[in-house]
């Protein structure tokens, strides 16, 4: 296995409501590797922002707290660390992308100055030589006549381009991770793509890991080394690429891929929708948590949570289909790799 750069156990995120304590992730683990791409899937209000959000520690500004697990990075524990500490952190060793460009960037101040602010801020450039390097990101991230695109405001440039600049300014710091919060949601198709092959770009060329959360699968199977699967608040699955695409095993994988148009998996080529919606947080049934929507649904499921149970090389589900195949392939390994 490559080296790990971030390593997830067992996080915990609660937030406190009227109805009390409810928790948003559930006991994820998960583990991106130097260089590499992690896609964590799943449908709205699956707990993917969440879980970024804990990862960086902003989840305390949103009221939530963190009740268990642990967030190496670097040897270091997130999960342990004031505030302040963070800071040092946030924004320069990991650096954060969302949805929506426009609310991340300052609408009174033209795009070169806010990436050569980030510059002087991280990298202790003088204003000079922060400007030529904002012009050079500028253009690294494809955005033609960079030179006179930097002195433009925010409402001058276009959706996908102000999503390139708020990319170039995560780059500004040399992130080792970077998250990337459905990127390009609020994108139309085209530029999507644009900004995807981007992103896919940087990966190969800076060599920065990335953590990419998206409600789509065709998006996974074009930008992932490895994937997450979440379902109300825990990863249910998670593999390489090509163990989920190839071998999907847990029902709610196998019903997201349905969903994708074109995918061989379908039946008779129509578009696949799981019935049934996400259980509201604290109100989770008990035992398997997909068990309402499951077509494969056991007494036993009904009854009893299914932990991690091995189902491949690198690839892992929580499913009691795979009871005894997970005895097997643990038992004929003689130990359990995950972790
Ligand atoms: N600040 C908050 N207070 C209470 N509940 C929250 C808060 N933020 C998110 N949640 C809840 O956590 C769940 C997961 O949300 P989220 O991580 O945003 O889902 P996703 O990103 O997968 O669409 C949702 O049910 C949402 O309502
Ligand atoms: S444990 Fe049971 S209910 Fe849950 S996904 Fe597997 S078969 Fe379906
Ligand atoms: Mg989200």
């Amino acid at each position: 296995m490559a080296e790990k750069l971030l390593e997830v156990r067992n996080l915990t995120t609660g937030f406190l409501t009227e109805k009390g304590l409810v928790k948003a992730t559930d006991r994820i683990s998960l583990t991106i590797e130097k260089g590499k791409t992690l896609c964590l899937v799943g449908e709205s209000g699956s707990g993917k922002s969440v879980t970024s959000m804990s990862i960086m520690r902003l989840i305390d500004y949103a009221n939530g707290v963190i009740l268990e697990g642990n967030i190496n990075f670097k040897g270091e524990d997130l999960a342990k660390k004031k505030q302040e500490e963070l800071r040092n952190i946030r924004g320069n060793k990991i650096s954060m992308i969302f949805q929506d460009p426009m609310s991340a960037l300052n609408p009174v101040l033209n795009v070169g100055e806010q990436i050569a602010e980030s510059l002087r801020l991280h990298q202790n450039k003088s204003k000079d030589e922060a400007w030529k390097e904002a012009i050079e990101l500028l253009r690294m991230v494809g955005i033609p006549s960079p030179e006179i695109r930097a002195k433009q405001y925010p409402n001058q440039l276009s959706g996908g381009m102000c999503q390139r600049v708020v990319i170039a300014i995560a780059l500004a710091s040399k992130p080792e991770l970077l998250i990337a919060d459905e990127p390009t949601t609020a994108l139309d198709v085209t530029v999507q793509a644009q900004i995807l092959d981007l992103l896919q770009d940087l990966k190969e060329k800076l060599g920065t890991s990335i953590l990419l959360i998206t409600h789509d699968m065709g998006v996974a199977a074009e930008m992932a080394d490895h994937i997450a699967v979440m379902y109300a608040g825990a990863i249910v699955e998670q593999g390489t690429v090509e163990e989920i695409f190839s071998n999907p095993s847990h029902p709610y994988t196998v019903g997201l891929l349905q969903s994708i148009p074109g995918f061989e998996g379908q039946r008779g080529g129509e578009l696949y929708t799981i019935k049934g919606t996400i259980p509201a947080l604290g109100n989770l049934p008990q035992g398997c948590r997909f068990n309402p929507r499951c077509p494969h649904v056991m007494d036993k499921c009904r009854q009893v949570e299914p932990g991690d149970i091995q189902v491949g090389d690198e690839h892992y589900a929580k499913c009691w289909l795979f009871e005894e195949k997970g005895k097997a392939a643990v038992a004929g390994k003689g130990e359990n790799i995950h972790g």
